[in-house]
């Protein structure tokens, strides 16, 4: 059966009205695909680009609400500093030639992550994406860039030490009270329904270790740059054969 053929059978099994609401991606493996075509690892990062273009469409066609992609963490700085440079150009790269079509496709771009150490052309393109979409009511596209989970939620414990100083809020923390101070509390994100993590690696690499408490998990071998249309609805088809309990018997 050829991919177009398995899509469509695929798209039939699955039930439209129980799509996940948030998936999150660890978009992973980039440097060793480029290895094995003998590629310099940029060739990797670039065509996961292509990667990133073809599933934001389609978890749009979809109906996905929230797609969260793990795009540079804040321990990729021990990267050489060409890989860095290379990276911190891709957001820049992506949104110039895909701000366009997200606009006009109702998708509202938003950030998660430390905005201290990225250079500044990386937060203008970022402050442009969420500026030209920031009425747009779509999915919501979340790039995490400079992101730790570890960093954010010190950060939210700092901003929650100074609310508490000033008497804004009392010591009696509860778990939603907390959360609003995450970077996924300033739009309301719901937490992940379904994290998938490319490239043979099942950790999780300091991403979202508060909001995945109760994320279904979803690993595949496939390099990101080879991740398609096919795994996205293999991941989503998995997913609704989970049961969700929740602690619950
Ligand atoms: C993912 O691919 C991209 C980023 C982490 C920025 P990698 O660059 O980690 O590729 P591998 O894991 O070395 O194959
Ligand atoms: C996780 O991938 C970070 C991103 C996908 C942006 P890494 O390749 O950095 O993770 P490790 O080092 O293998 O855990
Ligand atoms: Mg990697």
């Amino acid at each position: 059966m050829d991919s177009k053929a398995q899509e469509l059978e695929l798209l039939q099994k699955i039930d439209r009205s129980k799509i996940p609401a948030h998936v999150a991606i660890i978009m992973d493996g980039n440097g060793r695909w480029a290895r094995e075509r003998g590629l310099p690892r940029s060739a990797g990062h670039k065509q996961g680009v292509e990667t990133v273009r073809e599933i934001v469409r389609y978890s749009n066609y979809l109906g996905i609400k929230v797609l969260t992609l793990f795009a540079f963490s804040t321990e990729n700085w021990k990267r050489p500093p060409w890989e860095v440079n290379y990276l911190m150009s891709l957001p820049e790269q992506y949104l110039h030639s895909e701000l366009p079509e997200l606009v006009k496709n109702n998708v509202r771009v938003n950030f998660i992550g430390d905005r201290k150490r990225l250079p500044q052309q990386v937060c203008a393109a970022i402050d442009k994406g969420l500026q030209e979409t920031r009425n747009n009511s779509g999915m919501v596209l979340n790039f995490a860039l400079n992101y730790g989970a570890r960093a954010e939620i010190v950060q939210a414990a700092r901003l929650l030490a100074e609310d508490v100083r000033q008497g804004v809020i009392g010591t009696d923390i509860t778990e939603e009270q907390f959360s609003a101070y995450l970077y996924t509390g300033r739009l309301q994100l719901p937490d992940p329904d379904l994290l998938i993590r490319t490239s043979g690696e099942y950790r999780l690499s300091n991403f979202l270790l508060w909001q995945l408490a109760y994320s279904e998990l979803w690993f595949t071998r496939t390099y990101w740059p080879d991740f398609n249309r096919l795994h996205l609805l293999q991941a989503i088809y998995d997913f609704q054969q989970r049961e969700r309990r929740f602690g619950k018997s």
